[in-house]
């Protein structure tokens, strides 16, 4: 069995690389244009591997993504390649619509041509927009993105489910919330809160600090991803989340506790502009129908995560070096 993974040397995708190779007899092939945010260190374990193949290719290239199924014959798509991060989506947001729209669009495009067995899009509760302070996201929430990354990612998600009515492909979406764990680039909330608390700089805490994500660890919404793939129904949503509701200030707090450092380096700053207050998601389908659940408890898995950070300083220091700096500098000078 092939399997080709987009973005497979960003965060979720090496994690859920190195899930499927120690876990199947599957070939997989990685599709990543490395980006910042892709980094092949992250996949150094299995990279000697047979069961492994590396393009760096941009998804966003129709003629590239064809020749590498044209090579590779897939019989399995699994796409994690996007710009991912807000902040740089309210400051280019450009990159997102092509990455994440026309790029999904190519290999939708190639996976009809070369009929591929089931294609899965990695989504996310972002694109439910924002919730008050009760309700859950289910499957039927209507599609209300607040910013330009969930904007492109819920075009990405309606393209898709327009080739499953329009040709017949079989294609599942699933929607994550928040994810945390090893190898998660420098700019999300924990690894950078993280990073500056460990060297005694400043923690930038938008707005009041109470906006709530729902927490969920990288390794479990890798399972979730496998079982979708495997047995999940054909044109079906399945939302995946840690029923782990934290504010942000909550888990900066948390982070400073475990690493033994004063509240006094935290610092509000301005808010994101269209922060999302609240985000919660409703798993009763993926669980009832897959049997799939969170297993990592918070506590521990954030515990975990900071000692890992703090075990692979060298893999952060590369993370920050060059392009990261000047990006650092343009989101938080003003705030
Ligand atoms: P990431 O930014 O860490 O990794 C993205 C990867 O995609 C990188 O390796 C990058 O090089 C690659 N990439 C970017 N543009 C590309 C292009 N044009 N062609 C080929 N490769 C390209 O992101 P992540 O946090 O690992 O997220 C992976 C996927 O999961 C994304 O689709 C994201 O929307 C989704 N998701 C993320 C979260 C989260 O909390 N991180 C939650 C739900 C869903
Ligand atoms: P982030 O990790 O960027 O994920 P997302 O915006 O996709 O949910 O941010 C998580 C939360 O943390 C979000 O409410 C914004 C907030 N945040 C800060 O308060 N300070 C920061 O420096 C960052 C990066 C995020």
């Amino acid at each position: 069995m092939k399997v080709l993974v987009t973005g497979g040397a960003g965060f979720i995708g090496s994690n859920f690389i190195k899930m499927l190779i120690d876990g199947n007899e599957l070939h997989v092939v990685n599709l990543d244009t490395l980006t910042y945010a892709g980094n092949l260190e992250n996949l150094s374990s299995v990279e000697a591997s047979k069961a492994y193949t590396f393009y760096k290719a941009d998804i966003s290239d129709h003629e590239e993504v064809c020749r590498i199924f044209e090579i590779e014959r897939p019989e399995f798509v699994v796409n994690l390649a996007a710009e991912s991060h807000v902040d740089r989506s309210i400051l280019e947001p450009g990159i997102f619509v092509d990455t994440n729209i026309r790029g999904t669009m190519n290999l939708l495009e190639a996976s009809k041509k070369y009929g591929i067995k089931r294609f899965l899009q990695v989504s996310t509760d972002e694109v439910y927009g924002s919730l008050g302070k009760t309700g859950y996201f289910t499957e039927d929430t209507p599609l209300a993105p607040n910013s330009p990354y969930s904007a492109a990612k819920a075009g990405a998600d309606l393209i898709c489910r327009s080739y499953q009515k329009t040709f017949g492909m079989d294609i599942v979406i699933t929607r994550c919330s928040n994810n945390y764990g090893p190898y998660q680039f420098p700019e999300k909330l924990i690894p950078l809160m993280i990073f500056n608390a460990v060297n005694d700089k400043e923690l930038p805490v938008y707005g009041d600090g109470m906006n709530i994500r729902d927490w969920i660890h990288v390794d479990d919404h890798c399972r979730g991803l496998i079982s979708v793939l495997k047995n999940g129904r054909t044109g079906e949503i399945y939302n995946i989340g840690g029923k782990n509701e934290r504010t942000n200030i909550d888990i900066v707090k948390t982070i400073l506790e475990i690493l033994e450092k004063d509240v006094s380096l935290i610092r509000y700053v301005k808010d994101r502009p269209g922060h999302d207050k609240r985000y919660a998601v409703n798993t009763d389908k993926i669980n009832k129908e897959l049997g799939w659940k969170p297993f990592v408890e918070f506590s521990q898995g954030l515990k975990d995560t900071v000692q890992w950070y703090l075990d692979n300083s060298e893999w952060v220091q590369h993370c920050i070096s060059g392009d990261y700096r000047n990006y650092y500098r343009k989101n938080y000078e003003n705030k």
